[in-house]
């Protein structure tokens, strides 16, 4: 019998974590004016709100703190960072920025030349479509529908439509396009991987319409890892070899550092060869995140991130983190909970229009299940539905989501998998009474990014 394997490491220093009694998470809820964003984390037993800069560092990272260079300009740690990032991309030009927004920032304003210049996506991260319009261009996604299916396997659930792709730019005119973002995996549609096959066929139709290629990198290890295990033709390359032939297809990448590059705060910006648009935005980076050998980084924090971008290719690592991901899911699965199936890179997410039928859109079932989560077992999900997605600005209404979900979003290198059990029971407890949640309906409703601060009450 083969042994299977546990956790690639064993726990150097803890911090203590602690369920407080039920009434008092209820009326903690209560205070947080049901919404899990306005929750003190000292009052979460388990937070699966992000896996964005959650993660635990190496006792490796923690080391490499103490070799930072914090010179203003030209640091040896921006030199260390930079060298591992160009031997993973083959890129000539890495610049640091503060986290993937940073990023976003100084690339978008750059590439997107005329108002209204469309940014065509499998499906943008909230950020990255709000960057695109406050640099006034118009952010498409143009996923495959096999993406809202949660119940029908397939690979890559994170893939283009490619016919989709062409169609919109032979309608709208090579001229209209900006670029193309392919996020990997997609966080979106549920961490969802997108195979080889699809980048390259990207990367074919730009080429053939005489357009960029940008990556949204922030968790391109985990996506090529699911190459690795899915399709053809990949068994036998390494994590590496596969990033590389990856980044390979774009001209240039936006990475938030805070998910697969394991560390706590940090982003990258990534150019193939293209010296203007370098140029460009190695000037727009000054004013925004700082000169462009820190990027809004610390010398310290470029030598964790050199280290924590190679640990994170290591297929033991990627091996259990995945599983981890798995393991949730399927005990969730096994007791008829619906999800995204298969399960994605970082988290678990549950079909709560499956599970809360009698709840409206606009009165957020998915809201709905993430609080009954926390009052079940002190676990703190977010909500990925109508909530989230906010108002028609035009007219007003509530907009209605095409998925209701609730994340249960996993950090890395964190919690154990009697922790994941601890979440599947409170799941499945809730799910088995989900007849009698109620929705929800706002006390305090912000004008915008209205899921951060909101207050809500539940409907008597
Ligand atoms: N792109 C993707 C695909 C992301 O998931 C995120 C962040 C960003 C860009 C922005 O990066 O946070 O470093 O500025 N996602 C986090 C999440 C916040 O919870 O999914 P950032």
């Amino acid at each position: 019998m083969e042994i299977r394997k546990a956790e690639p490491f064993k726990i150097k220093m803890v911090e203590p974590i602690r369920l407080i009694p039920r009434e008092e998470r209820e009326k903690r809820l209560k205070e947080a004016g049901y919404n899990p964003f306005a929750l003190r984390a000292e009052d979460v037993y388990i937070d699966l709100l992000t896996d964005s800069g959650t993660g635990a560092m190496s006792d490796r990272q923690w080391a490499a703190l103490m070799m930072g260079d914090e010179a203003y300009a030209g640091s040896r740690s921006f030199y260390r960072l930079e060298a591992v990032a160009k031997d993973i991309t083959g890129y000539k030009y890495i610049i640091p920025s503060h986290q993937g927004r940073g990023a976003e920032q100084v690339v978008f304003p750059n590439v997107i030349k005329s108002k209204g210049d469309y940014v065509l996506s499998n499906m943008h991260f909230d950020t990255t479509k709000a960057h695109v319009e406050l640099a006034g261009g118009r952010a498409i996604n143009l996923i495959h529908e096999k993406a809202f299916d949660t119940e029908k396997y397939d690979d890559f659930k994170g893939d283009f439509d490619l016919d989709k792709l062409e169609q919109f730019i032979k309608d709208n005119g090579a001229e209209k396009i900006a670029c193309i973002v392919i996020t990997v995996t997609c966080n979106s549609a549920g961490g969802q991987p997108v195979s080889m096959k699809n980048i390259r066929g990207v990367k074919e139709i730009a080429d053939k319409y005489g357009l960029k290629v940008f990556l949204d990198a922030a968790r391109y290890a985990e996506n090529a890892y699911f190459i690795k295990m899915r399709e053809e033709g990949y068994k036998d390359k390494s994590i590496k070899e596969i990033a590389r032939e990856m980044f390979s297809y774009a001209d240039g990448f936006m990475m938030s550092a805070k998910k697969d590059g394991l560390v706590n705060m940090g982003g990258l910006i990534g150019i193939k060869d293209d010296e203007e648009l370098y140029t460009a935005c190695r000037s727009t980076i000054v004013p925004m995140e700082g000169f462009p050998t820190y990027g809004g980084l610390s010398g310290r924090d470029m030598e964790a991130l050199a280290v924590g971008l190679e640990e994170a290719l290591e297929l033991d690592y990627l091996e259990y983190r995945i599983e981890q991901v798995k393991y949730l899911g399927d005990r969730l699965r096994e007791a008829g909970v619906p999800i995204q199936y298969p399960t994605g890179g970082h988290a678990v997410f549950v079909d709560c229009k499956k599970i809360c039928p009698h709840i409206p859109y606009y009165q957020f079932p998915a809201q709905a299940v993430c609080n009954a989560v926390y009052i079940e077992g002190g676990v703190r999900p977010v909500e990925i539905g109508s909530f989230l997605l906010g108002r028609d600005p035009d007219t007003g209404e509530n907009l209605e989501s095409p998925l209701e979900l609730m994340r249960l979003t996993i950090p890395r290198r964190v919690y154990t998998n009697r922790h994941m059990d601890v979440v599947a029971d409170a799941v499945i407890e809730v799910f088995k009474n989900a007849d009698k949640l109620v929705g929800l309906e706002f006390e305090y409703e912000p004008k915008v990014l209205r899921h951060f601060t909101a207050r809500l009450r539940p409907i008597k």
